[in-house]
């Protein structure tokens, strides 16, 4: 695993949004009384596993986006982000009005940035995934979307390619879906993502779709549509089954490597975010559990640039 310094590229987008808002309907009775962001994927909280993701994008500037009811729980959870290097601003969306909606909300706060978004119930693993966030993160101009290829991809944003292999259309949840490539919940615009997100209408359920807005880019030409690998997993933990089996993925990998799965220590510590003794602090704290057992191994075997 290369260290970030070893990238010589710039870096463009330095701000992420992790939308953490809606009502978790289809976890119900699990989600009356807690967000779906914070359930347990295994050893961990949801939230960990897209935390994760945008911070070994190098993303250090992030805005949490929760319902009113659930702000308060993210904070005692996540606190000001200190301790993996990172800052995090809090703000509510009053309703679930689409994905896009995260745009208006924290279009003060992105002031003519680029800006990375990451749905807080969408888990990526795949080989070799940071040089690929890294590339979207350094991107200067348009934006970057994944795929991956699904079974049910009517549940989705889906995209269809030409012959040649170029992204040509992306619809929201079709009926009759023109491909198996779902778009994942990860996100990287360039800097004028307000200024379209701004241009999108609500759809036919009343949303500010996501898929509308990367449908600005692609008209452009500045969309870039990576393709995840089959041997990558994208799961999203919104229904018991997919919650099941996401925290089946992550103990199987765990147990069997001996290393973290969405430890957003870890990544902070292997992206160097937080010094060493952080890492042995967080471990310490967590001493009674594999998970912070392994945090102290990590410290003791690796240097950030050898994991
Ligand atoms: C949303 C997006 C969809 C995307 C999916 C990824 O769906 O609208 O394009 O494929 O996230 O998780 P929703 O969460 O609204 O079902």
């Amino acid at each position: 695993m290369r260290h970030t310094q070893a990238n010589p590229k710039k870096q463009h987008v330095t701000k992420g949004i992790l939308l953490s808002g809606g009502s978790g309907t289809r976890l119900y009775p699990m989600t009356l009384a807690a967000s779906k962001q914070l359930l347990p994927v295994y050893d961990k909280p949801m939230i960990y596993y897209p935390l994760t993701t945008l911070i070994l994008a190098g993303i250090r500037e992030i805005m949490i986006i929760t319902t009113p009811e659930d702000q308060a729980q993210f904070q005692r959870l996540l606190g000001s982000g200190e301790q993996f290097g990172v800052s995090f601003t809090y703000r509510i969306q009053p309703k679930p009005e689409g994905i896009a909606q995260a745009f208006q909300i924290a279009e003060d706060w992105i002031a003519g940035s680029p800006c990375a978004l990451i749905l807080g119930d969408n888990l990526i693993f795949a080989d070799g995934l940071e040089h690929m966030l890294r590339d979207a993160a350094c991107r200067p101009h348009g934006a970057t979307v994944f795929s991956y290829q699904v079974r049910d991809p009517e549940r989705y944003g889906v995209v269809s390619f030409d012959e040649t292999g170029r992204a040509v259309d992306i619809v929201e949840k079709p009926i009759n879906p023109p491909s198996h490539w779902a778009v994942t919940g990860l996100y990287f615009y360039d800097e004028r993502v307000c200024e379209f997100a701004r241009q999108v209408k609500p759809s036919a359920r009343g949303e500010l779709e996501i898929t509308d807005l990367n449908r600005i880019y692609l008209a452009e030409g500045t969309l870039e549509v990576d393709r995840l690998a089959r041997g990558c997993a994208w799961l999203d933990a919104g229904t018991p089954d997919s919650l099941m089996q996401a925290g089946t993925f992550v103990q199987a990998i765990q147990s069997r490597q001996g290393l973290l799965v969405g430890s957003p220590t870890e990544a902070a510590y292997r992206m160097g975010f937080i010094p060493r003794e952080r890492l042995i602090a967080t471990g310490q704290k967590m001493a009674k559990t594999p998970l912070g057992q392994t945090l102290l191994h990590v410290a003791a075997e690796y240097g950030p640039s050898t994991l």
